[in-house]
């Protein structure tokens, strides 16, 4: 599971893990996006929450998510990108991960980058991709939403033990080889 803030390269680092673990790559952002896009029951719920940089209610990120992670575990498992998100997400999480043989979290990543960093990423990305959410104002919005409603979270995962931090400021390909050299050394020692 990767956990940073907007621009940190959750997405980026994910769709590269899932190809090199052999595992689905599942982003809660991309999926938003997707339901959006189609103009479906839930998009049409979820646009402006999306568009304004405020997180979906707890609720509708679950009902939208629990489907595709048991489907993923089928399968070998998965890398969460963008979810859990708050507390209470990472506590329903683990409810029904408890629940269910076969769900086992293994990781949490962490990327930490600066703040400028960020900013600048999102900005150049907004040029190339025009996401609705990548405006300045947008931006500096989620970048508190993390600060207020997820970093909390990751003290749920570091009483377990499971938060590994990674410098997410250096090239692409040095932070791929970072987490894996992680992700490799927890599945080793057994943690
Ligand atoms: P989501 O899609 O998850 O957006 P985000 O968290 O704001 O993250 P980003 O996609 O902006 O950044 P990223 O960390 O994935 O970085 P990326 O790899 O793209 O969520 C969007 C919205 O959906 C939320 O605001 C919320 O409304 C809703 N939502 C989603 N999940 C939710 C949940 N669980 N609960 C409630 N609501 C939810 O990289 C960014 C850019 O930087 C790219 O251009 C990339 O090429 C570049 N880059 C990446 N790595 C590097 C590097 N090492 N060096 C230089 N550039 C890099």
């Amino acid at each position: 599971m990767l956990v940073a803030p907007p621009g940190a390269g959750k997405g980026t680092q994910a769709e590269m893990l899932s190809v090199h673990y052999g595992i689905a790559h599942l982003s809660s952002g991309d999926i938003l996006r997707r339901e959006v896009a189609a103009s479906t029951k839930i998009g049409l719920i979820v646009a402006d929450y999306v568009q304004r940089g405020d997180l979906v209610p707890d609720e509708l990120i679950l009902e939208i998510l629990t489907a595709p992670i048991l489907e993923a575990v089928k399968h070998g498992g998965y890398v969460l990108d963008g979810f859990p998100r708050t507390l209470r997400q990472a506590e329903e999480a683990y409810q029904v991960a408890a629940s269910i043989e076969g769900i086992e979290l293994q990781a949490v990543i962490h990327l930490e980058v600066g703040r400028e960093e960020l900013h600048r990423r999102l900005l150049v990305r907004a040029q190339l991709e025009g996401r609705d959410d990548d405006t300045e104002a947008v931006i500096a919005h989620r970048l508190e939403v993390f600060g207020s409603e997820t970093e909390p979270m990751l003290a749920f995962y570091a009483k377990r033990g499971l938060v590994i931090d990674i410098n997410g400021d250096q090239p692409v390909d040095r932070v791929f080889a970072s987490i894996v050299a992680a992700v490799d050394g927890v599945n080793v020692d057994g943690r």
